[in-house]
């Protein structure tokens, strides 16, 4: 049956209530992967520029890349809420974040939206809300400010900022914003805020005290070579069990074990003899 946002984020409330559960796709087999193993909602993350891309950041990824994978999860996906990721510069004015949010909804069929930024961009968050648009904001940590923030960083570890980070998830759930991402940030702060806030915190690498976790697909899987973040527990190691299937095809044509008879096409004797 199919998810909806106002089903996951009232289980904020109801004790007892099943933890969110979240996952990145960027592709048809990674959202038939996601949807068959029950993930509450899929992200079509802009982390798409670096796992799948091979940018060096997410900083490069535009609309139409983000549009381009967003429609392939579409395919893919039968239960899951969908929430496309405003990549960087999609997103600079009200009036430009609820354009691009829209062509999110209209062209690749999400359920809504992400963006990153705090109380900068509350108004823009609010713009896309009052537009008919579900938004998730994204506090902490934010990628596309890599720059900036001097690196991948854990933020909100003095006063000053995690009381930044607490007035920043305050301005995202007042603009409206169904449910807040906390990424990188202490576990105590992160539970602080999940229990000042009404609506459901999602956290990557904020601890166990969120409402709902969320994962890298690439990170879970062990599918990223160059780089994983301490908070992203690694399930399997796909990169290495792809390898050695790969490096298995490689041998078995050089040795000729590769096609076998099993994968081969026959003829009859007759047919073949008269071209003899
Ligand atoms: O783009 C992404 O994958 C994200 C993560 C924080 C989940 O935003």
């Amino acid at each position: 049956m199919k998810k909806t946002i106002p089903e996951i984020s009232g289980r904020k409330d109801k004790p007892g209530a099943p933890k969110i559960t979240m996952l990145t796709a960027y592709d048809y087999p990674g959202a038939l992967l996601a949807d068959r193993a029950e993930m509450d909602m899929i992200l079509v993350g802009d982390s798409l520029g670096m796992v799948v891309l091979g940018y060096e950041s997410t900083v490069s990824v535009t609309m139409e890349e983000m549009l381009h994978h967003a429609k392939a999860v579409r395919r893919g996906t039968k239960e899951a809420v969908l929430i496309g990721d405003m990549p960087f510069g999609s997103f600079n004015t009200p009036s430009e974040g609820v354009s691009n949010a829209v062509r999110f909804m209209k062209e690749a069929g999400m359920d809504g939206v992400k963006l990153e930024g705090g109380v900068n961009q509350a108004e823009i968050a609010r713009a896309i809300v009052q537009a008919g648009i579900p938004v998730i904001g994204h506090i902490g940590l934010l990628p596309q400010l890599v720059s900036q923030m001097g690196g991948f960083k854990v933020q909100g570890r003095d006063a000053k900022t995690a009381q930044k980070l607490i007035d920043d998830a305050l301005a995202l759930q007042e603009a409206g914003c169904f449910a807040i991402l906390m990424e990188a940030m202490p576990d105590r702060l992160a539970a602080h805020i999940t229990a000042k806030l009404h609506v459901p915190t999602i956290g990557i690498g904020a601890g166990a005290g969120c409402d709902g976790q969320v994962l890298v697909f690439h990170d879970l899987l062990g599918l990223y070579d160059r780089f994983t973040p301490k908070f992203a527990k690694k399930y399997a190691d796909a990169y290495g069990i792809i390898l050695s299937a790969l490096q298995d095809y490689k041998t078995e044509v050089l040795n000729g074990q590769f096609p076998g008879p099993e994968h081969s096409f026959t003829i009859k004797d007759e047919v073949l003899n008269q071209l003899y």
